[in-house]
């Protein structure tokens, strides 16, 4: 499973990077607002550390708009992705961005009838929110398992890009289904590496070291 970075902070994206935990990032306006950066020129940024794909989002609401800034956005740099929201205008938008050759990542998605859509309008991602369905008591993992199945039944291409992960238990769950990719924020990513008991093995062994009284460097 791929690992995007969902997150504007460059310093994180950075860190993640240098320890190859990066195979690409995901952003939309409130990662923006929370970067408090520009967005083309942070995009830019992000596009220069990370050679994979890197996904910006536009805000129109009405297709052709919605072309017009996914081309201005695809201009940052090869790696771009445009991020439209699985509407019918966004449908319209990724069918003619994919056509022209550009990765569209459909995002917003919450059903799995909405991937179904998204395929066939070629997106190279379809993003299903499942922290966001979990917040409505609604089983967030469950949609990622349907649009696997639906996807394999039909040897659909657009890859599941399993977004709105919160926990490091959304992390197993989705990779257990086989989503071809998760977005997680930074701190999620990190917390992957923490376990109690490998906390409390190192407290032990560094207990006994002590008492060896030996010295390695
Ligand atoms: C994905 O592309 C989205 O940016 C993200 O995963 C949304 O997550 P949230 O529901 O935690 O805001």
């Amino acid at each position: 499973m791929k690992f995007f970075v969902d997150t504007a902070d460059v310093a994180a994206i950075r860190e993640l990077h240098d320890l190859g935990m990066v195979d690409g990032v995901t952003t939309n306006p409130s990662l923006i607002l929370k970067s408090g950066r520009d967005i083309l020129e942070v995009t830019k940024e992000i596009c220069d550390i990370v050679p994979g794909p890197v996904s910006a989002e536009v805000v129109a609401l009405d297709s052709e708009a919605m072309i017009a800034e996914g081309r201005k956005l695809a201009t940052i740099a090869p790696n771009i992705t445009v991020k439209l929201p699985l509407t019918w205008d966004g449908l319209k938008a990724c069918k003619v961005l994919s056509d022209e050759g550009h990765m569209v990542n459909v995002t917003l998605c919450f059903s799995a009838n909405q991937a179904l859509l998204a395929a066939k309008a070629g997106a190279t991602f379809i993003s299903p929110f499942i922290g966001r369905l979990d917040d409505i008591n609604i089983d967030g993992t469950d949609l990622i398992a349907d649009i696997r199945t639906i996807y394999d039944n039909y040897a659909f291409e657009t890859q599941i890009l399993a977004a709105s992960i919160r926990s490091v238990a959304h992390v197993t769950e989705v990779a257990r289904i086989g989503a071809d990719v998760m977005t997680a924020p930074p701190e999620v990513i990190r917390k992957l590496a923490s376990h109690p008991l490998t906390d409390a093995g190192i407290a032990t062994f560094l207990k006994d070291w002590e008492k060896t009284g030996q010295k390695i460097l």
